[in-house]
């Protein structure tokens, strides 16, 4: 803990000039902060001397258990693609020089790589947490000579690269979702900033009891206060669910959040794939469809 004490002590210096210069650059601080795995990533890429450029910038830089718990086919494609872990890896980088004390909920800041970093703060639990992405930050604003660095608790991955809907219309398993979206005239909604998106797959469009699906299909505002009951307004990434709270939905409905042995739960239906960032907010996919309470009456 002596490195600690010592970047504490000089950043109460930070102001007075010159003194900045006795800090260590990114790569410095990564390195003092054991951030071991992110750096030997930065180093496979060859983008040491990015970390030790002359800035300012911010860096986000994953925990080493962040990168170890990769799942090893991710990891077996960065080790082998070098552009792709490039790409990752820049969108860890950014030449605004971010401080998380002066966070704007769903800022958008612009990454080496292109694609934007969000940043959102969630006021429970207590104290609150900021997360880039969708990844909390856990060591903050951690002062070096060319920027700032912010530890993070997931790696950010910048693809895919679209709205929403552009995720809905691409992606195989959300056939049955895009259909309904298609049928109750809902793109353009789901197109615009930020949301958040349960995104029931088609095996939980199958659930449904038999008829169920051909029903909606043919009452339109029924459909839509459905789907409507499946977007929450804002981009809530799973490190801002709080166990046993509850959220509202863009159809006024209620979805109650639980967590229970890691899995997050909305109402019934369980998060299958959390996170999934897109460029208006986020997805999570779920494994049932969500029946607004008033299907019931
Ligand atoms: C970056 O700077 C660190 C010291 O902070 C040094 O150990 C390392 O060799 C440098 N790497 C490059 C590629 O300049
Ligand atoms: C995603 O968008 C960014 C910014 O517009 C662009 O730089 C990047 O190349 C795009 N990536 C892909 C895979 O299309
Ligand atoms: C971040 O901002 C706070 C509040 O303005 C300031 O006290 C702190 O020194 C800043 N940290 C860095 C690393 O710039
Ligand atoms: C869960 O939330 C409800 C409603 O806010 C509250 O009445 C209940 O005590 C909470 N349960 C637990 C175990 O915290
Ligand atoms: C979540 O809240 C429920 C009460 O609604 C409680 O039984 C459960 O233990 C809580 N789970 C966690 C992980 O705290």
């Amino acid at each position: 803990m002596a490195w600690l004490t010592i970047i504490v002590c000089l950043s109460l210096f930070v102001s007075s000039d010159g003194v900045l210069d006795d800090l260590p650059n990114l790569y410095g601080v990564a390195a003092n902060l054991g951030c071991n795995q992110f750096l030997k990533l930065i180093e496979d890429a060859g983008m040491a001397d990015n970390l030790n450029g002359t800035g300012p910038m911010t860096v986000f830089a994953p925990t080493n258990k962040a990168i170890l718990s990769l799942p090893p086919d991710v990891l077996a494609r960065l080790s082998s693609d070098k552009d792709l872990l490039k790409a990752v890896l820049s969108y860890h980088f950014t030449t605004d020089v971010f401080n998380s004390t002066t966070y704007v909920n769903e800022m958008l800041i612009p990454s080496e790589q292109g694609a934007n970093i969000r940043i959102n703060a969630y006021p429970q639990p207590q104290p609150i947490v900021i997360t880039a992405s969708g990844a909390q930050i856990i060591v903050k604003n951690i002062q070096a000579k060319n920027g700032i660095l912010q530890v993070i608790s997931k790696v950010m991955f910048p693809l895919p690269n679209g709205t929403i809907f552009e995720l809905v219309t691409n992606d195989l398993h959300l056939s049955t979702l895009f259909l309904t979206i298609v049928k109750a005239n809902l793109g353009w909604a789901l197109s615009s900033p930020p949301l958040t998106l349960l995104a029931p797959s088609d095996d939980a469009f199958s659930k449904l009891p038999a008829g169920t699906l051909t029903t909606l299909l043919n009452d339109i505002p029924k459909l839509k206060d459905l789907l409507l009951f499946h977007v929450i307004g804002g981009s809530y990434y799973s490190a801002g669910f709080v166990n046993n709270t509850s959220v509202t939905a863009l159809n006024k409905g209620t979805l109650n959040i639980q967590i229970s042995s890691g899995n997050i739960f909305v109402n019934d239906a369980m998060v299958t794939t959390a996170d999934v960032s897109v460029t208006n907010g986020v997805v999570h996919y779920i494994d049932k469809v969500l029946i607004p309470p008033s299907f019931y009456h």
